[in-house]
């Protein structure tokens, strides 16, 4: 992938503290320096080492922790808290070093946004940028300089909880969102000149390879696959200016990350050019004495330190042992230091030490009106119309709707995976926008999650009622799917499907003879083949967060034509993944031979795959010319015609296959897309620019390479689209 292309200006060079950083590290004792090293959490359970936020005295004992200048950052959100902490830590303690307060930020604050795979499918990496600076703002407000976020770990297993948390499947898409939420989260606040926050890109790296959709487990892939797809994000935060990264706390290709000098210095500073500081995933530390790779926490400590984990989270093995490693060897003493500065270093890079404290006023970020609405508009932009037969939607107002469902009238589930401290107060529900808007409906659930995990639930006490009212009614809404808790992290599934409970719903409903439009709530892809040919209709709507009623009222009603589209592969069957689009070529293709016994090769939807409510054609691709060189970039025109009476937003996508090549190559890969409005009855001219860099290979000691010869483009609105032109690379 062309560098150029993904790179920005970084405004926030840690580099450029080197002098104040070393002036403030010769004057620190060992056991301050260890200190900067430590992240204390701060939680309402007070579970792990420190404080319990509800009773004074453990707030005291924390403070005096932080006055002693043990603690250099901590996990906790809250800005009254903050503030008391920081104030201890500027005024109190010796040196009188701000504190860094991260939290967990990953779609939203307190107005949640889609999901992070949900926002994918809008294919608008400047949206995702404006997004996370709401997010930044609001988590300013409540007392956070510092984010786990983005968490841009490839994925294409849909089992694995935490697919909901990133981008998808693909490298490109992947890396042009990554950026954007970097440069997001590190905006600028004009009241002070510095960012709003630090962000702290994860899991570095490689997590999203955890064998079966089982977390925390071994990640295996070849290095030409690893450096090829997966590290691509990674790489693509850091040239955005991220000032720090999580450790991931898997194996990855048989090494733990988290004691790994290769992954965390090798590749992540000597290679990618990283500047900020690592913080170990929690426990991450200690759990090298898990990985079998280290007898204690003072050795998982040694190793951890010299890998290149400067901050320890959650296993104070650092804070325990790191004084006596720093007195009893060189190496670990200089390792001390390097640390400490790159921490400090990061300080100064978002103004901690001219601007400690979180302001009242940074209140009225909160839930902001803007907030909201840009939640609205992001939700509704990640909408995906997988299917619409006969043009079932919008929905009419001449007819009369039942609206059903787990999800139809829920406030709880819609923020998703990582809203867990928001219940849904603010959150607007399916019936809430309905109403609003005024459409014509009965509503009851039918069908509602019950049972210890609801996968097992065998209720149907609604069935009888919800059945009468939808022969009252001329059309179904289904609103079916996961709830929040079933992705996100150590939230795994063995079947990607529908609960059985969603589906015998559905078969009662199917009954009726009514047309069925099925929205589907969800944080991963999902092999739903029975919704999908049950439903006339079938919306896919993520899980949406704060705005999410209103997002789908928005689309299902018409008053916006959706334009998301997937980015990750939808599978058949739960047997069919890993599944992606950029398989290499087989030497049996897919498209002649069915591999399984018992069900197809292909899937039920395709990556970039979306529906629009607008009829958009595509004149023939135009390149300005067929023969070209490495470093230049293609531009490329294709004419779209909107032939409705409905303004429409189309991704326009375009795909590449090496035609020979001296290593197997995809059979076809994303290389562009650019998303452009069509407006009712108009033409317009898109154009995409592919550097012909992003045609490169990655050889086997892991160079990228373009080879000369014959490439095909293939350009259209989604993977499977044909073959478009030929160019051939000099
Ligand atoms: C997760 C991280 C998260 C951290 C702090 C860990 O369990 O893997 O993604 O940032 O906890 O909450």
């Amino acid at each position: 992938m062309n560098r150029d292309n993904l790179l920005v200006k970084q405004p926030f060079d840690p580099g450029c503290y080197t002098e104040q950083v070393n002036q403030l590290l010769e004057r620190m004792t060992v056991r301050e320096k260890v200190g900067q090293l430590n992240l204390d959490h701060v939680s309402d359970s007070g579970d792990l080492t420190d404080c319990n936020l509800g009773e004074r005295s453990s707030m005291e004992a924390e403070a005096e922790k932080v006055r002693r200048g043990l603690v250099g950052t901590m996990l906790m959100k809250g800005r009254e808290e903050a503030n008391y902490f920081q104030k201890v830590a500027v005024e109190e303690s010796r040196l009188g070093i701000p504190l860094l307060f991260g939290f967990d930020v990953i779609h939203g604050h307190k107005t949640v946004f889609p999901v992070p795979l949900g926002g994918a499918s809008t294919w608008d990496p400047q949206m995702l940028e404006e997004a996370e600076e709401y997010a930044a703002r609001e988590a300013y407000a409540d007392g956070i300089n510092w984010i786990y976020a983005p968490m841009i770990d490839l994925c294409r297993d849909p089992r694995w909880g935490r697919v909901a948390e990133g981008a998808g499947e693909d490298p490109l898409l992947g890396s042009l969102i990554a950026q954007a939420k970097v440069r997001g989260l590190q905006t600028v606040n004009p009241e002070t000149g510095y960012p709003y926050v630090a962000a702290c890109f994860k899991h570095f790296c490689g997590y999203g390879l955890s064998q079966g959709g089982r977390d925390y487990e071994e990640c295996e892939t070849s290095p030409r696959t690893l450096f090829m797809d997966y590290m691509k994000p990674y790489q693509a935060a850091v040239d955005a200016g991220a000032l720090s990264t999580m450790s991931a706390f898997s194996v990855l290709n048989g090494q733990a990350v988290t004691g790994s000098r290769y992954y965390l210095t090798e590749v992540l500073r000597e290679q990618f050019g990283f500047r900020g500081f690592v913080c170990s995933d929690y426990g991450a530390v200690k759990e090298l004495v898990h990985h079998r790779v280290a007898a204690d926490r003072k050795e998982a400590a040694a190793q951890a330190l010299l890998a290149g984990v400067d901050e320890d989270m959650g296993s104070h093995a650092f804070a325990d042992y790191c004084e006596a490693l720093y007195e009893e060897d060189q190496r670990f003493a200089e390792a001390v230091d390097e640390a400490v500065r790159r921490i400090l270093s990061v300080k100064f890079a978002v103004g901690l030490f001219e601007f400690p404290y979180f302001p009242e006023e940074a209140e009225k970020y909160m839930l902001a009106p803007e907030a909201r609405e840009a939640a609205r508009n992001v939700g509704r932009h990640s909408i995906v119309l997988l299917k619409n037969q006969e043009k079932i939607l919008p929905l009419s107002p001449s007819k009369k709707y039942f609206l059903t469902g787990p999800l139809s009238d829920n406030v709880e589930e819609m923020p998703g995976a990582w809203a867990q401290y928001h219940p849904g107060t603010n959150v607007i529900s399916v019936k809430m926008a309905l109403e609003e808007a005024g459409l014509d409906f009965l509503q009851s659930d039918g069908c509602p999650f019950t049972g210890k995990y609801c996968f097992d639930s065998q209720d149907d006490s609604g069935f009888a009622k919800a059945l009468k009212m939808a022969e009252e009614c001329d059309e179904i809404i289904y609103v079916c799917g996961e709830k929040a808790a079933w992705s996100g992290e150590n939230r795994g599934r063995v079947s990607i499907d529908l609960p059985k409970q969603q589906y015998r719903y559905l078969r009662e409903l199917k009954k009726t003879g009514r047309k069925i439009i099925s929205v589907l709530m969800c944080g991963r892809a999902m092999s739903c083949q029975e919704l999908a040919e049950s439903s006339d209709a079938l919306v896919l709507a993520w899980h949406l967060g704060t705005e999410a009623g209103h997002s789908i009222a928005d689309v299902l009603l018409g008053s916006y034509s959706p334009s998301g589209r997937l980015p990750i592969t939808f599978p058949c069957y739960t047997g069919q993944v890993p599944y992606y689009h950029s398989w290499l070529s087989s030497g049996r293709s897919r498209e002649s031979l069915i591999r399984y016994k018992d069900g197809e090769n292909g899937p039920l939807y395709p990556f970039g795959y979306g529906l629009s409510y607008a009829e958009i054609t595509y004149d023939a691709v135009h390149i300005s010319r067929n023969r070209w060189k490495a470093d230049e970039t293609i531009r490329l025109e294709v004419v779209l015609t909107n032939h409705s009476e409905m303004d429409a937003y189309e991704v326009v996508q375009a795909y590449y296959q090496d035609v020979v090549s001296s290593l197997p190559t995809p059979d076809r890969k994303l290389c562009g897309f650019t998303k452009i409005l069509v407006p009712a009855g108009s033409t317009v001219k898109a154009q995409m620019l592919i550097p012909v860099e992003r045609l490169a290979l990655m050889t086997l000691d892991l160079k990228e390479v373009v080879e000369p010869g014959e490439f095909i483009l293939f350009v259209g609105r989604d993977s499977m689209c044909g073959e478009s032109a030929r160019i051939v690379v000099e």
